[in-house]
């Protein structure tokens, strides 16, 4: 046998593994971990989406092989939600498919759009899967900067985005946006994707739109999606997911809308792979789009309350973070005193000093490196706590400075 297989070659081990690996040997010694590190919503599934999972396993036939692309109630659900949340006109037979998570999605769409050597831009830092769905199936990746925790520079992103189309070769064929975006928390504005579709137009580019995070959003601020502009649907496909704006992340729901080519590739490949999700999880996804949406302000409002209470509590621990506008994270520089350590370094020392885990910013990409992503998934009484062992750490690590870098550097 081969000592490596081709694709296993280019999946990297794990960089949270290091991390992961020093939270369950911490674990295992009795600590109390406090963990931001993984975007995994802690909150319950909201009881009428629960029933009627339930119910629905108690009728017949539901135990059958169910539809691929979604049975046809589930995408007329997430039809209407576009028109409602974006005014986006969709047709559910045509450019909706249902897939098990976005995530799912998001890799047999790479899957059915890339051939062997096609060049995709994709952000860096990102959502692994943005960039690893392409190399899993022989595409080859350019990276487009986009790393802050103050604003989306649109100017920036379309300078570097013009740069990677000019300098590639072949051409790209698409281009992978996140907003908001994991692990950055940046958002975009309606003009910024006119400017990116007129863009992808011109040049004919694809434009694949992850927006796992359009209703976790705070300060009344809902963020927009890139099929609201004008001839965005020739080329341009979203994915969402149930898994945040409905704390569902187990039951494996997302849907990719749009171009019509596009969502007819991604079914295709579907219809070989698999069988859809399970009948009564696609009836309970369609109850959870056409029920009532107040569960959905209440998880926002957790969110938003967690967000407000780790920005102050960590500000009068000394590290002071911008306050992500979306998502469940916040993207936090690497505090001035353990800048030299790296992410890494920083992420395991606030491990075994303060048991906290956080994830290390050189996890999400190269340009991630500086930062570290603290995901809102513990309660306030667990972020103060988490600051007040911080604090403690960073008190004693001022004083002891001398011995604590040069031991992280070994
Ligand atoms: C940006 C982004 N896209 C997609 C996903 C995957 O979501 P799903 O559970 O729908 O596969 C995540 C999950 O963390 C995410 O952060």
């Amino acid at each position: 046998m081969q000592d490596e297989f081709h694709r296993i070659k280019r999946l990297p081990p794990y960089v949270f593994e290091e991390v992961n690996r020093l939270k369950a040997e911490a674990r295992n010694r009795g600590a109390d971990i406090i963990d931001f590190g993984m975007g995994n919503p802690d909150m319950p599934t909201p009881d009428h989406i629960v029933d009627k999972l339930i119910e629905t396993v108690r009728k017949p036939r539901t135990n059958r092989y169910s539809a691929s692309k979604g049975i046809p109630g589930l995408r007329r659900a997430q039809a209407k939600y576009y028109q409602e949340r974006f005014g986006v006109k969709l047709d559910p037979d045509t450019q909706i498919v249902a897939t098990l998570g976005s995530k799912e999605g998001f890799a047999n769409m790479a899957q059915a759009i890339t051939a062997p050597g096609d060049v995709i831009l994709v952000p860096d830092p990102t959502y692994p899967i943005h960039q690893f769905g392409f190399i899993m199936s022989g595409g080859v990746i350019r990276h487009l900067p986009v790393n802050s925790s103050h604003g989306l520079d649109t100017g920036d992103f379309m300078g570097s985005l013009d740069r990677a189309m000019r300098h590639s070769v072949p051409k790209p064929i698409a281009l992978v946006l996140n907003f908001p975006s994991n692990p950055t928390a940046l958002v975009a504005s309606l003009d910024f994707y006119k400017e990116i579709v007129a863009y992808a137009r011109r040049n004919d580019l694809i434009v694949l739109s992850d927006i796992a995070y359009a209703e976790i959003y705070f300060d009344g601020n809902p963020p927009p999606s890139i099929l609201q502009v004008e001839g965005a649907i020739d080329i341009a496909v979203e994915f969402s997911s149930l898994s945040k704006t409905y704390a569902m992340p187990g039951w494996r729901m997302g849907f990719a809308v749009g171009n019509e080519k596009l969502i007819g590739a991604l079914a295709r490949v579907k219809s070989y792979l698999d069988y859809g999700a399970f009948t009564p999880i696609q009836v309970a996804a369609a109850a959870a789009l056409n029920g009532p949406q107040d569960c959905v302000d209440e998880i926002r409002q957790i969110y938003e309350a967690r967000r407000d209470c780790l920005v102050e509590a960590l500000t009068r621990a000394g590290w002071p973070i911008p306050a992500p506008p979306a998502t469940m994270f916040a993207w936090a520089p690497v505090p001035e005193m353990f800048q030299n350590v790296g992410s890494l370094e920083f992420s395991k020392m606030l491990l075994e000093k303060a048991d906290v885990a956080v994830s290390p910013g050189i996890g999400f990409g190269e340009y991630g490196e500086g930062y570290v992503r603290i995901a809102l998934v513990e309660n306030e009484q667990r972020i103060r706590q988490a600051a007040r062992n911080i604090r403690k750490f960073f008190t004693q690590a001022a004083e002891t400075m001398h011995n604590v870098l040069p031991m992280a550097k070994r």
